[in-house]
């Protein structure tokens, strides 16, 4: 199994992003997660554009921004453009015309992912999980960081992952909340491949040495 590997910036050291970015540049991450919330989808507000282009000037990594906002459509273009997104994630909850919104982000060359919040069912996705690049599972409520990984995940990647193979689509599962060293292992035997953690990886003591752990 290869495991991707998505370090959330939210809960990096924002007086010192250079030293994280570099930190992670030279870690064995795949992605780096960046979360971006509006305070009206979810109650928290992150960080803009003016951060994430100086993230695109240091990241090597390829960078998976994740959209906890209300009317994405409006921004799409400029996450695409001005912030280089290589993958897009909007809410399943947020979108009235989803399938407009994946071929928009599509149109861009960008890879494109439906987030699911924890009380939205798999089942949701049988007429649009195709045209998906990747399907962001929720594990707690969007809008904060270091919460505890709701249990009936497990149970949604599982789901999500029959879904896939019975589309015989490509699409990957990624997991987003209270992810670390105690679960990872669960997640990747019920058929996750990306991992993003936030807390875990940046208040253990070495963040560089638990990545790497979290690729074995
Ligand atoms: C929460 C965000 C997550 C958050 C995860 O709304 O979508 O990406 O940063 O943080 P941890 O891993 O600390 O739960
Ligand atoms: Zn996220």
């Amino acid at each position: 199994m290869n495991q991707i590997i998505a370090p959330s910036l939210l809960s990096a050291d924002f007086g010192n992003l250079q030293r994280d970015l570099q930190m992670l540049n030279n870690s064995q991450a795949d992605w780096i997660h960046l979360d971006i919330m509006d305070g009206h989808f979810v109650p928290n507000i992150s960080f803009g554009f003016p951060i994430l282009k100086s993230v695109t000037k240091i990241a090597t990594k390829k960078l998976d921004i994740h959209l906890m906002i209300s009317n994405p459509d409006l921004y799409i273009d400029r996450f695409c453009e001005e912030a280089k997104a290589d993958y897009l994630t909007v809410h399943y909850e947020a979108c009235t015309h989803l399938h407009r919104t994946i071929q928009n982000i599509k149109c861009h060359n960008v890879k494109a992912g439906i987030a699911l919040n924890p009380h939205t069912p798999v089942c949701l996705l049988e007429d649009i999980v195709s045209e998906a690049d990747l399907v962001l599972l929720m594990s707690v409520n969007p809008g904060f960081g270091g919460q505890k990984f709701i249990e009936n995940t497990y149970k949604k990647v599982r789901e999500l992952k029959e879904l896939i193979l019975q589309k015989n689509a490509n699409t990957l599962i990624e997991v987003d909340g209270g992810v670390g060293l105690q679960n990872y292992r669960q997640l990747l035997e019920a058929g996750c491949d990306a991992l993003v953690c936030g807390n875990s990886i940046f208040s253990s003591e070495n963040p560089s040495h638990t990545i790497e752990l979290l690729k074995q």
